[in-house]
C-alpha cells in the first residue's frame, strides 16, 4: 500500500508562518512524523510540497498506478481550484482533504472547499496531528476497501 501526501502553497513556510494559527512545527518535522507513522502502518509514503497549482495537478496525475490514496492539504487552492478538484476526480483515487487550522472557524472565504466535493472526508483543526489522523483514516479506508 502506498499513499501520497501532497502539500500546497505556503506550507513550505510552516514553523515561521503565522505560528499562532499554524503552530511551530516545520514541514520537515511533519514529514518525519508521517514517515514514522507510515512505517508503523507498513505503508509506503511519498511526501511532496509545491507552490504551483499546475505542478500539484501533475503530481496528482502521476499518482495513478503508483499510489492507492492521496492526502491533500491544498492550502489556499482548496478554496479556488476547480483544476485540483478535477485532477482528483480524473485519477479516481480516494482522497482525504486536510488542513492544520479549523477552516470553518476562520474567514468566510475559507469555509468553501472545492476539494471536499471529491474527498472521502475532511480533517481540519488538529494542527500537525491531523496528518497522523489522515494517515490512519486513509489506511483504514484502503484496508476495508480491499
Ligand atoms: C490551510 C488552510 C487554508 O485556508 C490556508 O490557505 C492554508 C493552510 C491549513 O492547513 O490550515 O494555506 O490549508
Amino acid at each position: 500500500t502506498s499513499i501520497l501526501i501532497l502539500n500546497g502553497p505556503n506550507l513550505n513556510l510552516l514553523g515561521t508562518r503565522q505560528p499562532e494559527i499554524y503552530g511551530r512545527t516545520t514541514l520537515l518535522d511533519i514529514e518525519k512524523i508521517c514517515r514514522d507513522k507510515a512505517a508503523d502502518l507498513s505503508i509506503d509514503l511519498e511526501f511532496f510540497q509545491s507552490n504551483h497549482e499546475g505542478e500539484l495537478v501533475d503530481i496528482i496525475h502521476s499518482a495513478r498506478g503508483k499510489h492507492h490514496g492521496i492526502i491533500l492539504n491544498a492550502g489556499a487552492y482548496t478554496h479556488t481550484s476547480v483544476a485540483l478538484m478535477d485532477a482528483i476526480s480524473s485519477v479516481g483515487l480516494p482522497a482525504v482533504e486536510l488542513h492544520l487550522s479549523n477552516i470553518h472557524a476562520r474567514e468566510e472565504f475559507r469555509h468553501h472547499s472545492y476539494i471536499a466535493k471529491v474527498a472521502l472526508g475532511v480533517i481540519c483543526g488538529f494542527g500537525a496531528n491531523g496528518y497522523i489522523l489522515a494517515l490512519d483514516a486513509m489506511a483504514t479506508h484502503l484496508e476495508t476497501a480491499k
